[in-house]
């Protein structure tokens, strides 16, 4: 991949995005310049063959390499990493949201409160998760509005709660909790790593950061990933529900591989190289054969949630690697009613202008660690 550290020099004050995929892990280093973050480097390796796999394959690997990994792609000549300073992300599936009713009390009151009625909504004792809230600003949630979500195409919901002190006024609180286990596997990986993580971020809290524009009307954003494709529906800066198909990118590459008879390195190397632009008509029909199956889901997913909150979401934005392939986002527009836009999370940065190009071609892979980058930029003020 491109880097550009030799034409940039680096300052004191950069961060660090870290984001540990299951097929790869992206990092980004940032720093203010002038009131600007301006993007000083950038980098990715794939996780597949410290596992034994090929690139572009998820895996499920200890600490220790993962450590290893990221060790070996911050010392990459081209991506040279100069600050310890991060936030690192936190897969979607290890966290638990909800938006829960409570009085309009004191901000010292809510938060004896909160971790109090927090305890109907999440499965494991409070004493063994993170819990962090906040305050959904008034007339931004109406009652009508409830939180769901779901994952591994199941439907568990999570409604908002049953009411406490009905006499005063309610406002809702969105509660985030992430186990504290999966806390300290990640600070274990941090340290392994030599770095300096200040916070952990679930992913699409980064996402959100690097790609939002205007959050006033429902959005979803489609994380295409190697092993799943994950979908969120954001309205007024809130998740507001989520969704998890269980095929991604790396099934484009094991259908290439046996339709074709290529190893599953080879099927990766063609689907990055061609992809499905149409100019070879049977790779193409290939590829479509697993797009339309996620298509169809994502599309029953939006369907019902227009259908049960009465609105439209005419925005779609795609994030993450197996939405880099060739002519997806053209296949996607001709697919959904929604407007399709490709994520260019690149363009929050200032960046050499003969970069543009490769850098709203690899942006949709980059949001999570340009997320985490700017909002370690943003603490360092
Ligand atoms: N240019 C490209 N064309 C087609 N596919 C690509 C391209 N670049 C990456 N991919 C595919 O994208 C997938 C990886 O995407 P990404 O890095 O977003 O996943 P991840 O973050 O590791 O996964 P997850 O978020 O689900 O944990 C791989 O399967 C890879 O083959
Ligand atoms: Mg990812």
């Amino acid at each position: 991949m491109a880097f550009f550290s030799k034409f940039t020099s680096r300052g004191e004050s950069a961060t660090l995005g870290v984001d540990i995929g299951s097929s790869a892990i992206k990092i980004v280093q940032i720093k203010k310049k002038n009131g600007q973050a301006v993007l000083e480097t950038y980098g990715e390796l794939a996780l597949g063959p410290y596992a034994g796999l090929g690139v572009g394959q998820a895996v499920v690997l200890p600490p220790d390499k993962i450590a290893q990994a990221l060790v070996d792609l911050m010392k990459e000549k081209e991506v040279n990493i100069t600050t310890k300073k991060c936030g690192i992300s936190i897969p979607f599936a290890s966290s638990l949201m909800s938006v829960i009713e409570m009085p309009e009390v004191s901000a010292k009151q809510l938060s004896v409160m909160v971790p109090l009625e927090a305890r109907r909504y999440i499965p494991v004792p409070i004493s063994e998760v993170m819990l962090d809230w906040s305050i959904i600003p008034k007339n931004e949630v109406r009652p009508e509005d409830s939180q769901e979500f779901s994952t591994a195409e199941t439907d568990s919901s999570f409604n908002t709660g049953a009411s406490v002190h009905p006499a005063l006024a309610k406002i809702d609180v969105l509660i985030v909790a992430i186990h504290q286990e999966t806390i300290a596997r990640y600070q274990e990986i941090a340290t392994k790593g030599g770095l300096e993580a200040s916070f952990f971020e679930i992913e699409i809290f980064s996402t959100m950061r690097a790609v939002l524009d205007e959050t006033l009307r429902p959005v979803m954003i489609i994380d295409m990933g190697a092993a799943s494709t994950k979908l969120y529906v954001v309205e007024r800066g809130i998740v507001r529900s989520s969704h998890t198909i269980n095929r991604g990118s790396q099934d484009i590459t094991s259908t290439i591989s046996k339709s074709l008879g290529l190893t599953l390195e080879q099927a990766e190397i063609i689907k990055r190289e061609k992809g499905a632009l149409g100019s070879d008509k049977n790779l193409t029909d290939i590829i479509v054969l697993v797009l339309d199956y996620i298509f169809a889901e994502i599309s029953n997913a939006l369907l019902a949630f227009e259908k049960k909150h009465n609105k439209t979401i005419a925005k779609i934005i795609l994030v993450g690697g197996g939405s880099a392939l060739k002519g997806f986002s053209e296949l996607a527009k001709n697919n959904f009613k929604a407007e399709v836009f490709s994520a260019d999370p690149f363009s929050k940065l200032s960046a050499p202008a003969f970069l543009v190009n490769i850098l709203r071609e690899t942006g949709p892979e980059f949001a999570v660690a340009i997320g985490l980058a700017l909002r370690k930029l943003a603490e360092e003020e």
